[in-house]
């Protein structure tokens, strides 16, 4: 049987290179694997934090457009809305049962946004139990994420196997997969991660070519005129060459020797160049999809379609295990009482 791939994007706003290069770029390359594939808006685990709800809407859509436009494909992945199957949040209930409070409270992403002001709602605190449904509903086998998510990814683990000490074998344990550049540092402050709460650090997929050269141009680098990847001590220029390797496929060694004897403002200016044409298909394609909604909504809907008897089969036997009484169209429903 072919192995399940399972990963969710959460709408939070604009999409920046760290978003494509730490999670949606290999959601695409995936593709090219004879996986099972269920890729999902993560619009509830957007929720969590504060927000404006008609902005909100347009993020979820958005999001959904950028995946499609980055090459997520409906005819070899399923891609759906995570609200739209509520059966994740009824297996996130039974996973409740099992998860340890203090555990979830221990959660850096956790400590973080309250650190940073956030409102500590119970869906924050909640969240990566959401997050262990969504993923182990489909039974996955892999679970492609960011380095900020491996956290979340461990507990799910955990959750995961206390259900099945309890209730007997039901979930396989999923495994995280980074790939090559698990964490992109802000363009204007290289020690830190890109992220959009610091946008001036940020190139964002619908940055304009013109913005794009001046970001690039401008980024921050060291006083010395080589260009060598030593991430600890040159960390603007090893960030400039990981984020390069990722969108033109050549490796780091190779633009290097590229660019050996050559200065910053040369590897700079091509840099811009080449991201420019990558991004450039990229933007037409969302332009085209934002003036098709429709058909946006449809990939969407027919996502669901496949998904929901998927999770439902899942839940039904979970429920079982846990010692529910099955609904009216499971044949068990009167055995063992
Ligand atoms: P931000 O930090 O900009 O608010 P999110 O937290 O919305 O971004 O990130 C969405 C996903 O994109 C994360 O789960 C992570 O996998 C990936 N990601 C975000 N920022 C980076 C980064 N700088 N480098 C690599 N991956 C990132
Ligand atoms: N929490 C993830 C993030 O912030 C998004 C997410 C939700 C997810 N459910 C998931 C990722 C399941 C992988 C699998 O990026």
């Amino acid at each position: 049987m072919s192995k399940i791939v399972v990963s969710g994007l959460k709408p939070s706003g604009k999409l920046h290179i760290g978003n494509y290069l730490g999670a949606i770029k290999q959601l695409v390359e995936l593709q090219k694997k004879d996986y099972k594939r269920f890729y999902f808006i993560a619009d509830y685990h957007a929720l969590t934090t504060k927000y404006n709800p008609s902005e909100k809407r347009v993020e979820i859509f958005n999001m959904a457009v950028d995946a499609l436009a980055a090459g997520i494909d409906p005819k070899k992945s399923i891609l759906f809305i995570q609200s739209h199957i509520p059966t994740h949040n009824n297996l996130a209930w039974l996973l409740g049962t099992v998860t340890s409070s203090g555990q979830l409270g221990r959660m850096i992403e956790y400590k973080e946004k309250i650190k940073s002001g956030q409102v500590p709602n119970a869906g924050l605190l909640n969240y990566p139990i959401l997050m262990a449904a969504d993923i182990l509903i489909y039974d996955a086998d892999f679970v492609p994420v960011g380095e900020d998510q491996r956290q979340h990814l461990e507990l799910t683990r955990d959750i995961a196997n206390a259900f099945n000490n309890n209730f007997g074998e039901t979930f396989q344990l999923p495994k995280a997969l980074h790939n090559a550049t698990p964490r992109v540092m802000s363009l204007s402050d290289p020690t830190k991660k890109m992220s959009k709460s610091t946008p001036n650090g940020c190139l964002f997929l619908s940055d304009p070519p013109k913005v794009v050269e001046k970001k690039i141009m401008s980024a921050k680098t060291d006083s010395q005129t080589s260009i060598s990847f030593d991430p600890k001590k040159r960390p603007g220029i090893s960030n400039l060459l990981s984020i390069y390797s990722g969108i033109s496929g050549r490796s780091i060694e190779k633009l290097v020797k590229e660019f050996k004897g050559k200065g910053y403002a040369e590897f700079k200016k091509s840099m811009a160049k080449e991201m420019n044409d990558f991004l450039k298909p990229l933007q037409m394609k969302r332009k085209k999809l934002l003036a098709d909604k429709k058909s946006v909504m449809k990939i969407l809907e027919e996502g669901a379609k496949k998904a929901i008897p998927i999770a439902e089969r899942k839940l039904a036997e979970v429920q079982k295990r846990a010692g529910l009484i099955p609904t009216p169209n499971d044949n068990r429903r009167l055995s063992g009482i």
